[in-house]
Formats: C-alpha cells, structure tokens, sequence
C-alpha cells in the first residue's frame, strides 16, 4: 500500500452528497476531474482555518470542489466561480443548491483571465483562491491572485505534480513547464510562504504575507 492509499483509506470518505455530484458529472458525460477526495475535505479545513468570507475558485466544473470550499465558509461566506462553459457551471449550480449554497455562489461564464480583470476593475479582495482551471494559465492566475488577495490570504493550486510528469526531466509537454514553473515561482517568491503537499495530484498552499 503506498501513503496515499493509507491517508484516502483514513480521510478520502465521501459523503452522499458528493458521491451524487460525482455521479451527476458521469451522467452528463463531463470529463471525472474533480478534486479527489482527500483534497476535497482538506479544502474544507483550509477554509475554515483560514476564517474566509470571500472565496474564488478558478474552474468549477460540476461544483465538486465548489461545494468542499462553500462548507468551511464562515458565516455570511460566498464564494465566486470561475468557468468557461456555460453547461459545466450550470450543473455546478444545480449542485450547490443541492448542497445548501446556492445563494452564497456567483458564477462568472467565460475566460477566467477576463472575468480576473473585471474582478479587479470592481475592487473584489479574496481570503482564499483555488486554482483548478487551464495549466497553461497558472502563473497567471497566480498573480492575479496576488492582486486581489486580502493579507493572510491563501493560493490553493491543484494538479501541481501532474501524475509525476513535473519531477520526470524527460517530460517537457507545455501544461508540465507551466506547472513546473510555477511550483518554483512560490517556492522561491518572498512575498508568500508556500509549500507542496502529495495528496491527490499534488496540492500547493501558498500563503500571502
Ligand atoms: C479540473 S476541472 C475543475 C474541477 C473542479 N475544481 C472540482 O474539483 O470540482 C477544470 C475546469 O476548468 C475549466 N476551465 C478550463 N480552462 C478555463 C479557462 N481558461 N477559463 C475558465 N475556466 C476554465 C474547465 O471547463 C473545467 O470545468
């Protein structure tokens, strides 16, 4: 058994509800890309932890992650979504209103790097990011995150190890060099403290000083 097996044998329990939102993303045949399990539950306790009123979260898929983040939101918490197809947010709303938040989320359809700017335009500051969307875009992201952050706030990406492709020198396709990138971007930038947990496909948490 390797540790991940051990830690999702403990911790990568699933409630009804999202097996159901997991169910719902097969049916509508959308790609089964959700957080795993154990990353789910650790956003929870992320947020939480971190008090976070204003959450956003770069791709939303079926609202599997959505739904993880919206549950550790402290009282008179939202979070905003950010999602480029229309049919994919929909599904994620119908899920969170399943779950209870269907108030409290602000979907915004289109190119996360347009919606970041109007987001910026309106003044918007955030105590959590959850970058799940394109690779290619997650430096990009990552600063966008940078100027909208509250102090204290953190910078959750997803899929930072790429199924291992980013520690295998042999491979150079262009969603493992932007990752690669920007894994060295937060371990070495002084404005945040970062570090790269092994669960799931890898999970980073960076924190805003
Ligand atoms: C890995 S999935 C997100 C999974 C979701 N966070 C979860 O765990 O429940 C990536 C999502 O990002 C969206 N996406 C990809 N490129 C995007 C872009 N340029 N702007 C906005 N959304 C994008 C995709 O449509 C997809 O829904």
């Amino acid at each position: 058994m390797s540790a991940i097996e051990y830690v999702r044998g403990l911790f990568g329990n699933e409630d009804q509800l999202l097996l159901d939102v997991r169910q719902s993303i097969v049916d509508r045949e959308m790609p089964a890309i959700s957080v795993s399990p154990e990353v789910g539950r650790y956003l929870t306790q992320l947020v939480k932890t971190n008090g976070a009123k204003k959450v956003l979260e770069i791709g939303a898929l079926g609202g599997y992650s959505g739904i993880c983040l919206a549950r550790g939101l402290a009282e008179g918490g939202t979070l905003t979504s950010l999602e480029l197809e229309a049919e994919y947010a929909e599904l994620a709303h119908e899920n969170m209103k399943k779950a209870g938040f269907g108030e409290q989320v602000d979907y915004r359809l289109g190119e996360a790097l347009t919606s970041l700017e109007k987001l910026g335009e309106e003044g918007a500051k955030f105590d959590v990011f959850f970058i799940d969307a394109d690779k290619v875009n997650y430096i990009n992201y990552y600063n966008w995150a940078l100027k909208l952050a509250n102090p204290g706030a953190l910078i959750v990406g997803d899929n930072v190890l790429q199924g291992g492709r980013v520690f295998d020198p042999e491979n150079n396709d262009e969603s493992t060099l932007a990752i690669r990138a920007f894994n060295e971007t937060i371990a070495t930038d002084d404005r945040v403290d970062s570090m790269l947990l092994p669960i799931g496909d890898g999970l980073s948490v960076t924190r805003v000083k």
